[in-house]
């Protein structure tokens, strides 16, 4: 197998800006260094996601997440790879209103290296795009099925099934361009009409469980590499089969460990 040598450019939000229609962008979750590192120079942007409360602290939901916890991820993140263009995922109630918003995104420039912030929500929550945005805050949309939704829309559900929804959806996105984000995700959303929000909007749109029309894609770490095994969403590509190469590698070590075989001479000091 080859060894793809990428063209690595950092990225800033005018190049990510400028992509649109000239290159498909990558975005990958990461959570700490190790991976961070391993990801730098291949992903366009790294997402420190909340989903990290589900695939790395274990909860059934991001709902639960904390900014300081995001904050020290991120710091772990930007240490690792401090070429990326990381992005921290606002948690759930950081931006109720304009000014709270404001106050945590501050500190997250305050405490960490990354180079932008991301939110969830349409027309609801231009406003604090907007508020963010006119402060020097470079924000990343989030539209769609939004996971930190699930609790008040009762689970997580496929968006623009209707033409009802499909137009609000195409509202959410032009009023979060609008408001000065510099990218988009689109969660969730049935290709055709992620297609019309991606056509509909100057900013790039970055999709995940949306079909390949949008402007890129944007995937978590550890969906993509199998060590996610109770269930795998539709939309999930497995790149590798990382749980069993793990059990398999632990239980390989417990062999060894029990035969006696490990450490071996050459292993000793
Ligand atoms: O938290 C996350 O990882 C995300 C991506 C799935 C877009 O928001």
């Amino acid at each position: 197998m080859s060894i793809i040598k990428n063209n690595f450019e950092t990225m800033n939000v005018t190049k990510i800006k400028n992509s649109k229609n000239n290159k498909k962008l990558t975005m990958i979750t990461a959570y700490d260094a190790l991976f961070a590192k391993l990801f730098e120079e291949i992903a366009d942007m790294i997402l420190v996601g909340d989903s990290l409360n589900m695939s790395f602290a274990g909860k059934k939901d991001t709902l639960s997440a904390t900014l300081d916890q995001m904050i020290y991820h991120t710091n772990a993140v930007c240490t690792g790879a401090p070429k990326a263009f990381t992005i921290l995922d606002m948690p759930f109630g950081t931006y109720i209103n304009k000014d709270e918003a404001l106050k945590n995104a501050i500190k997250v420039y305050n405490s960490t290296n990354a180079a932008a912030i991301k939110i969830e929500g349409g027309e609801d929550r231009a406003c604090i795009v907007k508020h963010l945005s006119s402060n020097s805050i470079a924000v990343m949309g989030h539209i769609g099925l939004m996971p930190q939704y699930v609790r008040s829309e009762g689970g997580y559900k496929v968006r623009g099934k209707t033409k009802e929804d499909t137009q609000q959806l195409i509202k959410d996105a032009k009023a979060i361009e609008e408001a000065g984000a510099f990218a988009l995700v689109i969660e969730g959303v049935m290709s055709e009409t992620a297609k019309k929000i991606t056509q509909a909007v100057s900013i790039p749109t970055i999709g995940i469980g949306a079909g390949n029309v949008t402007d890129g894609q944007v995937i978590v770490w550890s969906d993509m590499l199998g060590f996610f095994e109770e269930f795998k969403p539709k939309f999930v590509r497995h790149y590798m089969d990382g749980a069993k190469l793990v059990k398999k590698a632990v239980n390989q070590y417990r062999h060894d460990v029990q035969e006696k075989s490990f450490p071996s001479k050459e292993e000793e000091y």
